[in-house]
């Protein structure tokens, strides 16, 4: 798998981290689902292809996940990042990526899933926060988990400090695990994820950033 898409739906500092690190694969398509979506400039502006596929302009989830997967189609990409892409997609689109469509998440699944993670996660009590980034299953943030970082949730935090903590990771772990699959490395295999090679989870599936 050499040629990957990332789907957006906003700012797209998750999409300028992959594009950032300079990938073992081509970017074929940024891909939004809102035409507003200020990541969709900043891919253009480095000569990544964009295409917007407006939700409002479907009348139903399916038909807006047919016109997503001809988007992707048209690509020619293998592989899909989801990176900050706040849509819920439907069973068939799912399967039909099934172990070429990750996403990230911004908790240490399976806590906190949904929306709101960082709020939940201050209203828990946890002292361990954090982001995950896993393959997608028809169940929605419950997918095979990839790699993981964890954070320190720090007297006094706010939700905002604290996204910002988790952030700084997500930007870390999802070009890693990016990289793992584009080079063949990382799979999904019977429904676990598999590392490849001296690519073992020790290194690479938990990160714990230094003290701050
Ligand atoms: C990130 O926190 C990501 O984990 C979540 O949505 C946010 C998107 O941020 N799914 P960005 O658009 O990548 O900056």
């Amino acid at each position: 798998m050499s040629n990957y898409a990332i789907l957006i739906s906003g700012r797209g500092s998750n999409m300028q981290a992959l594009i950032d690190a300079r990938l073992p694969g081509r970017c074929a398509a940024v891909i939004s689902n809102r035409p507003d979506a200020a990541g969709l400039a900043w891919a253009a502006q480095r000569g990544v292809p964009t295409a917007v596929v407006d939700h409002k302009g479907f009348a139903s989830r399916e038909a807006f996940d047919t016109a997503l997967a001809r988007a992707i189609e048209q690509s020619g990409a293998e592989l899909i990042f989801l990176a900050g892409f706040m849509r819920v997609l439907t069973e068939p689109f799912v399967q039909r990526y099934t172990g070429r469509l990750v996403n990230i998440h911004p908790s240490l699944l399976p806590a906190f899933p949904g929306l709101h993670t960082h709020e939940a996660a201050l209203q828990s009590g946890v002292r361990v926060h954090g982001c995950t980034v896993h393959f997608v299953t028809p169940t929605l943030d419950c997918g095979p988990i990839i790699v993981q970082a964890a954070v320190p949730v720090l007297p006094g935090d706010s939700a905002a400090a604290l996204a910002a903590r988790v952030l700084a990771q997500e930007h870390i772990i999802y070009p890693q695990a990016a990289r793992g699959i584009l080079e063949g490395r990382c799979r999904l295999k019977a429904g676990r994820v598999v590392w490849a090679g001296d690519a073992t989870p020790a290194t690479l599936a938990l990160r714990v950033p230094a003290r701050e």
